[in-house]
């Protein structure tokens, strides 16, 4: 049993991840600005703005693993990198691991290929700040930190996300920083994600390292 503190426990990634470690026994702590309509039996949810370091600096140092499931939207938007540098650092001085969930255009189609990021021609023009800060914590800001921070950036299929939940298959697909399904991008429920995510928590085999999730 480990303790997680899972940084945006409630929203779509971050709900699923809280609620998968529970159902293994973990002690989970969701922090998040606004407590759950529904919470899930035997979490710990801490309501707090992760803007504000104080707010993270107890829910990371009782953590034995941390994870971000922040979303670089809204308010969060122009602060999200920043915030993430506070929890890399909170994380490292505390020992602990940081597991990110990142995003699909942050993966290569090809080994040697340019990330997906490189080319935005087809994504919506509204879309393209929120991928690019999302890319750059694993492209720019991670790599970055104090070899001592041990961190994981777990990238989803494209199809993935609140408007297409999909169902619990059981299984999921796990690459490296090459999707796992380049042709089409694939999918990945938030529940097999979650599978996928907790599993690479306890296994605890990737240190500072990219890898993909996919059916
Ligand atoms: N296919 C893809 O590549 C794909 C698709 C979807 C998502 N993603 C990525 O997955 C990650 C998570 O996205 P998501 O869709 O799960 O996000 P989400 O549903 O919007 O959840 C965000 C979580 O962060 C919390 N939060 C927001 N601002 C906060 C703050 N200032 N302080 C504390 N908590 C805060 C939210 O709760 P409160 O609002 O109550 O604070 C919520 O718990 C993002 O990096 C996103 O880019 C990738």
């Amino acid at each position: 049993m480990s303790r997680i503190t899972v940084i945006g426990g409630t929203g779509y990634a971050g709900s699923a991840i809280v609620a998968e470690a529970a159902a293994r026994g973990h002690q989970v702590t969701a922090l998040s600005r606004s407590l759950p309509d529904a919470p899930i039996p035997n979490v710990t949810y801490v309501q707090g703005d992760a803007t504000d370091a104080a707010t993270l600096s107890a829910p990371i140092e009782g953590a034995d693993v941390v994870v971000g499931a922040l979303a670089p939207r809204g308010p969060l938007a122009g602060a999200f990198r920043d915030v993430y540098g506070t929890i890399a650092r909170l994380a490292d001085a505390a020992g602990v691991p940081l597991y990110v969930v990142g995003g699909y255009s942050s993966l290569r189609p090809a080994r040697g290929a340019d990330r997906f990021v490189a080319d935005l021609s087809h994504v919506p023009a509204e879309l393209h700040d929120e991928i690019r800060a999302g890319a750059a914590l694993v492209i720019e800001d991670l790599p970055a930190t104090p070899a001592t921070l041990d961190w994981v950036f777990v990238s989803p299929a494209l199809r993935f996300g609140a408007h297409m939940p999909g169902e619990r298959l059981g299984r999921y697909r796990l690459g490296d920083d090459i999707a796992v399904q380049p042709e089409d991008g694939g999918a990945i429920s938030a529940a097999d994600y979650a599978l996928g995510f907790v599993d690479l928590i306890e296994k605890g085999d990737h240190h500072r390292a990219q890898v993909n999730l996919g059916h």
